[in-house]
């Protein structure tokens, strides 16, 4: 048997666990996973706070990257080919199920460390930013947390659109690395108020749209920075479900306060996403115009202290882990 998975004991305790090979139904993939990539949801999943949906995986793991191991008749795939997923939970482990319309061809040049940092980043930005926000080439992106795995994607995505770029970060040291990626301008949110680090930029009122993880009290700053006409896509509560805001901003800039969660996506607005990603997105890594940040690499036995590492706020960018022996 060469599947290996990570089992969750107790919030505290993460086991290694060994079962069957997987299956896979005629529209799906299973993949041998080279890499899995950490996001936010696994934290709280583990710690009983963020409950998989009934049909998916118990195993934690939204996105991984490998070969393909079986590829049902109805999927497009053949075995061998190397890939990239979205998955229903399930990737931390060693072989992993996805669904054909959430799996991505790794482009030729691209390595599987960084085929991992992209499913969950990619879907999330560009049905955000893109679909439900509209970004538009030339606009103004603010993007509250930058440097984390999402953000950094956005503030990348947005430079190649040739968009103004303002992202907001807790140190200054992750304002440098917002510097590097090519923010035209960083904030340091732990520095003083976003509102008068604005104001002196000249950038407060001039924001096309926000990318929003933190929402809480920062909400109402997302408000006052838009332009007329501004939109907020709110991704994530990292300062709260609570806010207060002046709704009298909502109308005076005609604004669009919108939300979402990609595991609400019906399957075939996933599917949509998937082909518009892999049509605009995926050849910006091919080429070498987008390089997604990553941190840390952990074994597969080490989730624990990788899921610790995120929790602290330490890190900078992608954690991964290594699944393949
Ligand atoms: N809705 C969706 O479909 C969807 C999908 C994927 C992810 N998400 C959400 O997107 C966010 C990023 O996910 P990730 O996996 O990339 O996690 P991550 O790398 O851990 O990023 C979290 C980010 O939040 C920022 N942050 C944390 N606490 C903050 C605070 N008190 N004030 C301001 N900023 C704060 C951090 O900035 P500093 O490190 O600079 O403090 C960091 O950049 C998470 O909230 C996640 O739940 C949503």
């Amino acid at each position: 048997m060469s599947y290996h998975f990570i089992h969750i004991e107790d919030p505290e305790t993460l086991s290694i666990q060994q079962g069957d090979d997987l299956q896979c139904r005629a529209d799906e993939v299973v993949i041998d996973v080279a890499y899995a990539g950490l996001n936010r949801a696994d934290v709280l999943q583990r710690m009983g706070l963020y409950p998989p949906p009934p049909d998916a995986s118990k195993v934690m793991g939204l996105e991984v990257s490998g070969c393909i191991k079986v590829a049902g008749e109805e999927s497009g795939f053949s075995v061998g080919e190397r890939v990239c997923a979205l998955v229903h939970g399930g990737g931390y482990a060693t072989q992993a199920v996805a669904k054909a319309v959430c799996t991505m061809r790794t482009p030729e040049g691209v390595d599987d460390l960084t085929a991992a940092c992209l499913p969950e980043a990619f879907l999330t930005v560009w049905y955000n930013v893109i679909v439900r926000a509209s970004l538009k080439a030339g606009e103004t992106l603010l993007v509250h947390g930058g440097v984390s795995g999402i953000g950094n994607i956005a503030v990348q995505l947005a430079k190649s659109m040739g968009c103004k770029v303002i992202a907001t970060a807790g140190t200054p040291e992750k304002c440098s690395i917002l510097d590097r990626l090519g923010a035209d301008i960083s904030l340091n949110y732990s520095a003083s108020s976003l509102t008068q680090q604005c104001q002196e930029h000249g950038v407060m009122g001039e924001v096309d749209v926000v990318l929003d993880m933190v929402g809480g009290d920062f909400e109402q700053f997302n408000l006052e920075c838009l332009a007329v006409d501004g939109r907020i896509a709110c991704i994530g509560l990292m300062r709260g479900g609570q806010a207060t805001i002046d709704l009298t901003q909502l109308l005076m800039k005609r604004a669009t306060l919108t939300g979402s969660t990609l595991r609400r996506l019906t399957p075939s607005e996933k599917a949509r996403c998937f082909e518009e990603v892999e049509a605009h997105m995926m050849p910006l890594v091919a080429a070498g115009a987008m390089t997604p940040l990553v941190d840390r690499v952990y074994d597969l036995p080490d989730a624990l202290d990788a899921q610790t590492y995120m929790a602290s706020g330490g890190h900078a960018g992608k954690l991964l882990l290594k699944c393949a022996s």
